[in-house]
């Protein structure tokens, strides 16, 4: 078995980067806040401003200005996004944001088009979790782009970029703020601030390890006749149970992730929004791309190594033989302790009976009398 060196020395790599980066906050100049150009914040920015709604639940409807002026959305108008805010004061809100919509303030600078996430909700939206904002029924159980992210910061831990490095952009740049806001953009994404394989194994679990999330699915597949993959009700145990899985828990994160599978390694960032069914051809884990998707690591796997499954289970309609072969270990491995506290047993009785007596303290004795006249004691 081999993994490629490469994927263990970009690890090392980054980290090295990520600690240089971690000393130089200590040299760091504070980033401006962001402008509150539509006056959204004259009420919103007042911590514990938020309600009870009727279900019960708490909504938070503050925004601290330090904090979100060090996300990756800071640069987008509240507006943009809330855009059912039609004037100020609002009415109660009922919509909600969705990831689709067109920013009106914000152009891609390499297209010159106002940016947007379109292309990737398409993506998903065509994918096994695609779902409406508004979603009801079953629909509502599927990931929709805010169940994976919230508004991450940039560079967590860093207010800035390190001065050694602004002020060399500075000299030719002039404007500090221009070079603090490319610096953050840019850095962000050349670190590996991407999850890890705990956390992407946490975050599918939550719904494909919820058991009545999956029971209902398992159902309504039935109802209307759909297909569902036959791993499906037991994806997430099953996993935890391989190879995988398991060195994945023990901290080694080099292993195979549900994304490292389900995902293609070309073009990952789009390819985690495309997630199919391995029925699907176009799916990483379809039988005719297996291959491919095992080798990625394994570059010697050939079709014998690929039949090993990356979901074992040792239940009878899944496998059969995996399913009498742990019957008979457990036989065999049940009858050798039962034989050997036999024996034991065996063996005690006839010292006993040789006149070897039982203590706690200072061991046993042969000062005891033999039943059979076997007596060790002359
Ligand atoms: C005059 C004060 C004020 C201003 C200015 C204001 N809001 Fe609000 N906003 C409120 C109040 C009060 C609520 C709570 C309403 C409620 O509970 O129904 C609220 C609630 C909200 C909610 C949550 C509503 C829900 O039920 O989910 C959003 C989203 C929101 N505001 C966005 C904005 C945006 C974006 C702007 C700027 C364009 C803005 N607000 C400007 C007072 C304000
Ligand atoms: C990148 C898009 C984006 C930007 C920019 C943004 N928001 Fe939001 N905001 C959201 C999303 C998504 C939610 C979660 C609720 C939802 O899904 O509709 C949310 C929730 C809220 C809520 C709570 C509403 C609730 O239903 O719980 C308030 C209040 C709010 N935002 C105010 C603001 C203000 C004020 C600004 C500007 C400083 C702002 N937002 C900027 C996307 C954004
Ligand atoms: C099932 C979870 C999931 C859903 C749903 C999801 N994403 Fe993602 N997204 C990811 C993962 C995983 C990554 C890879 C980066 C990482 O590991 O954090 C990612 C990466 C991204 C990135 C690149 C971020 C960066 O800084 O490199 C963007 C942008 C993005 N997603 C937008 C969206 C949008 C828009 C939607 C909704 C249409 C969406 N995502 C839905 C899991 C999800
Ligand atoms: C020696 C002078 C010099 C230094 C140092 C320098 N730049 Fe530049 N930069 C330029 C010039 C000239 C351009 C425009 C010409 C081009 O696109 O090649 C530019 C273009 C850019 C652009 C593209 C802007 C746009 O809208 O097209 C960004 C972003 C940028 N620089 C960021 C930085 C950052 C961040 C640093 C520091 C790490 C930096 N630069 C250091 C000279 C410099
Ligand atoms: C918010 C809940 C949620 C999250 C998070 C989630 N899923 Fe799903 N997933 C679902 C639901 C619901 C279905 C659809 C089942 C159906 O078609 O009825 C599904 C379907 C699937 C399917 C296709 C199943 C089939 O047989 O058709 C795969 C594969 C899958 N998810 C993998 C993943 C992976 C990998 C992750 C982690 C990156 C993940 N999911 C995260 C809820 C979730
Ligand atoms: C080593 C690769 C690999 C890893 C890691 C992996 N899977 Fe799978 N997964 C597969 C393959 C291949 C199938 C198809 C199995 C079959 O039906 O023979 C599958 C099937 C599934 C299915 C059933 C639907 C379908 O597409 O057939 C779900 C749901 C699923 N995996 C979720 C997960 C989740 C969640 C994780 C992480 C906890 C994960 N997988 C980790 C390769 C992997
Ligand atoms: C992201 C990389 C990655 C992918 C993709 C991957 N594996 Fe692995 N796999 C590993 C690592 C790392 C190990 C354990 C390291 C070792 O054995 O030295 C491992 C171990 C295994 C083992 C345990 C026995 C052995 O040979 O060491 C099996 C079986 C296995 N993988 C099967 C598969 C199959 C089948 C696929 C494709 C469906 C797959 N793997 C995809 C990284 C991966």
């Amino acid at each position: 078995m081999l993994v490629t060196n490469r994927q263990f020395k970009t690890g090392v790599i980054s980290n090295i980067k990520l600690l240089m980066a971690l000393i130089a906050i200590l040299f760091t100049v504070p980033v401006s806040a962001f402008e509150d150009d539509e006056g959204c914040l004259i009420c919103h920015k007042y911590p514990m401003m938020g309600r009870v709604t009727d279900d019960g639940v708490l909504r938070s409807y503050y925004v601290l200005p330090h904090v979100f002026s060090r996300t990756v959305h800071r640069n987008v108008p509240c507006r943009d996004c809330h855009s059912y805010i039609k004037e100020i004061p609002h009415r109660p809100v009922k919509e909600g944001v969705t990831c689709n919509q067109e920013c009106h303030s914000v152009k891609n600078p390499a297209t010159g088009a106002n940016f947007s996430h379109k292309h990737i909700y398409d993506a998903y939206i065509e994918s096994t979790h695609g779902r409406k904002k508004q979603a009801s029924g079953n629909d509502a159980d599927k990931p929709y782009c805010i169940n994976c992210h919230t508004n991450p910061l940039y560079n967590p831990g860093e207010s800035g970029p390190p001065a050694h490095i602004a002020d060399r952009c500075v000299v030719c740049h002039e404007k500090r703020e221009f070079v603090e806001r490319w610096y953050n953009h840019t850095s962000r994404r050349i670190r590996d601030v991407r999850r890890s394989s705990q956390d992407i194994i946490e975050l599918c679990s939550t719904c494909h390890g919820d058991k009545e999330l999956v029971d209902r699915h398992i159902k309504q597949a039935e109802e209307e006749g759909r297909e569902l993959g036959r791993k499906f009700p037991i994806a997430v145990e099953t996993y935890k149970d391989s190879f995988h899985g398991k060195l994945t828990q023990l901290g080694f994160g080099k292993t195979a992730s549900c994304l490292d599978c389900h995902a293609r390694k070309k073009d990952y960032f789009k390819s985690v929004h495309e997630i199919r069914p391995s029925r699907d051809p176009a799916s990483p884990t379809h039988k005719d791309n297996k291959l491919e998707t095992c080798q990625q690591c394994h570059v010697y796997a050939d079709e014998n190594y690929i039949a090993l499954d990356p979901h074992p289970s040792s239940n009878k309609d899944d496998n059969v033989f995996r399913y009498y072969a742990e019957k008979i270990y457990n036989i065999i491995a049940v009858s050798v302790i039962i034989m050997l506290i036999g024996m034991s047993l065996l063996e005690t009785v006839g010292r006993r009976r040789d006149g070897v007596a039982w203590r706690l303290r200072q061991g046993s004795t042969w000062r005891r009398k033999s039943s059979r006249g076997r007596d060790r004691i002359n």
